[in-house]
């Protein structure tokens, strides 16, 4: 047996995905999602980047035990001494160092020769192995470098420390079999002791083909990010990576004479997904594999007939080992605060004081509307209400709402901000318009709705809906989510969630230094 290593990359470059932007206590609670899911790495951000990655990194690494953690960095010394000063106290520190190899990036980016990058790569792991014996390299743009040369550099790299070496398809250029072939020719030119990984984008669709077939070609660390978010069309996704090596070990016995395993706890894939949509902001596919809510689902007759029958004529993986059936019912309106704390626990969601008695209320205003909570639906309700445990600024009170198709609609909206209540009226072209118009007038944040979507968190007729809005203000996007059994409240909610975000980016702006590598 021979372990795949997991690296999770989903608060570094899924986090550059367009309009996500979490703060400390989100990052954290995905971190610690990360670690029950049992990845192996988390790469937690880029700490040079701006003081927000900084803390956050920093705080992953030192609450989060168990995996691995990270910090991005490239060659220079100054961000090779950040990275190390914000990861240095997690029980397993590393350091992951970037330079591009490939003629464009080293022309018109970097504007370096190939000495000057093999210096760079030298210098910059030799600081970082100063700090950590576990280094990573990754010579960024690698698909389309010249091979010899990158080969190189990677020789350079482990020489002076690497113990992984990442190859990254910077741009999902790569094809599967040229992909996997560039793997073996790694393995088979570079001396050295180390484990070579795999870093795909999905441009083409094909991180997750060639990541796998990097797998089989011998790479034993696969970088990947959940629902598989990342800069542009995204990262391979970690979900599909892990029940393709779990549902094809025969496979890759066949391909690499080893049976494979990867050290996540299947059964919480779905859940992170969740969490991990739900704090982003990034809707998940409905027929998104493992995770997507009809991942399971069967639509034809013969479908359902032949499921019935045996569940093995259509489905090739179990829905419990992905978690996907833990939306089971589990309170009702007449559960206390005990059975719902308990619940809450269950899940790994540990809250106490304020925020527990906030998010109990919220839980009895739907329960007494919905009959039957299910774990989705109070997932919705924790991280809607609390927001990750930061205080809100502004709280819906009441929202009241006027008008139709035949008349203007018109809403009149009562927030609390803490120290008071402040009131509003807006009228739109619809009820949602007019609620988001008041809003905006209670709290004087007037911004752009750049997206607005729609989904129930699990099925029928008294299905919570679950609305994600993003929103542009004050030069920043961000995005809010709010359920209700109403699509108007629960929109109104999301709005306000986005509203909250912006007005604590005005009172702690983060700001970003430097461009971070794709
Ligand atoms: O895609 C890429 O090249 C990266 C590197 C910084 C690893 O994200
Ligand atoms: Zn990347």
């Amino acid at each position: 047996m021979e372990r795949v290593r997991i690296f999770d990359t989903t608060l570094r470059d899924g986090e550059q995905s367009p309009g996500i932007s979490l703060d400390v206590a989100e990052k954290l609670e995905i971190a610690e999602q990360l670690a029950r899911l049992g990845v192996d790495v988390i790469e937690a951000g880029f700490p040079i980047a701006s003081q927000g990655d900084f803390d956050a990194v920093e705080a992953i690494a030192r609450s989060v035990r168990g995996p691995v953690i990270t910090a991005l960095s490239r060659t220079g010394l100054k961000d090779v001494d950040r990275a190390w000063e914000a990861v240095r106290d997690a029980q397993n520190p590393r350091i992951h160092v970037f330079i591009a190899t490939s003629p464009i990036h080293m022309k018109k980016k970097l504007r370096m020769t190939e000495d000057q990058v093999k210096a760079e790569a030298a210098s910059g792991v030799s600081r970082a192995r100063g700090y950590t014996a576990d280094v990573e390299f990754s010579p960024e743009d690698g698909s389309r470098s010249d091979v010899d040369f990158m080969c190189e550099v990677l020789q350079i790299a482990v020489d002076n420390g690497a113990t992984t070496l990442n190859i990254p398809d910077t741009v999902g250029y790569g094809i599967p079999e040229e992909y996997a072939g560039l793997i073996r020719h790694i393995l088979d030119t570079v001396n050295g002791d180390y484990v070579v990984s795999t870093h795909c984008h999905n441009d083409l669709g094909l991180a997750v083909a060639n990541s796998l077939a990097a797998v089989a070609a011998g790479a034993r660390q696969v970088e990947c990010a959940i629902n598989g978010l990342g800069e542009r069309a995204g990262n391979a996704a970690l979900e599909e990576i892990v029940m393709a090596i779990h549902t094809r070990g025969d496979y890759f016995v066949e391909r690499s004479g080893v049976r494979l395993e990867t050290g996540v706890r299947t059964e919480e894939l779905a859940r992170t997904s969740r969490i991990v949509s739900r704090l982003t902001g990034y809707p998940v596919q409905y027929n998104k594999a493992v995770v997507g809510r009809n991942a399971f689902a069967h639509e034809s007759g013969i479908h359902q007939h032949g499921v019935l029958a045996d569940r093995e004529t259509y489905e090739i993986m179990d829905a419990n080992i992905v978690g996907q059936e833990a939306a089971q019912i589990v309170l009702g309106k007449h559960s206390g605060r005990h059975a719902f704390s308990d619940s809450l626990a269950k899940m790994g969601i540990r809250i106490q004081g304020d925020a527990l008695n906030q998010a109990f209320t919220r839980f009895k205003e739907l329960a007494d509307r919905k009959v039957q909570i299910t774990e989705a639906d109070l997932e919705a309700i924790v991280a809607e209400e609390l927001g990750t445990g930061v205080v809100h600024r502004y709280d819906m009170v009441s929202l009241d709402l006027n008008g139709g198709t035949s008349s203007t609609p018109t809403a009149r909206v009562v927030l609390s901000d803490g120290s008071g209540k402040v009131e509003a009226s807006g009228e739109g072209n619809g009820m949602i318009d007019a609620a988001i118009a008041a809003i905006a007038a209670a709290t004087d944040v007037r911004g752009t709705l750049l997206d607005f979507n729609v989904s129930s968190v699990t099925g029928g007729g008294d299905a919570l809906g679950d609305v994600v809005v993003q929103l542009q203000a004050d030069g920043h996007k961000v995005s809010g989510r709010g359920v209700s059994t109403d699509v108007v409240e629960a929109s109104a909610r999301a709005y306000l969630n986005a509203v909250n975000k912006i007005v604590r980016l005005r009172e702690n702006p983060v700001v970003r230094d430097v461009e971070v590598g794709p």
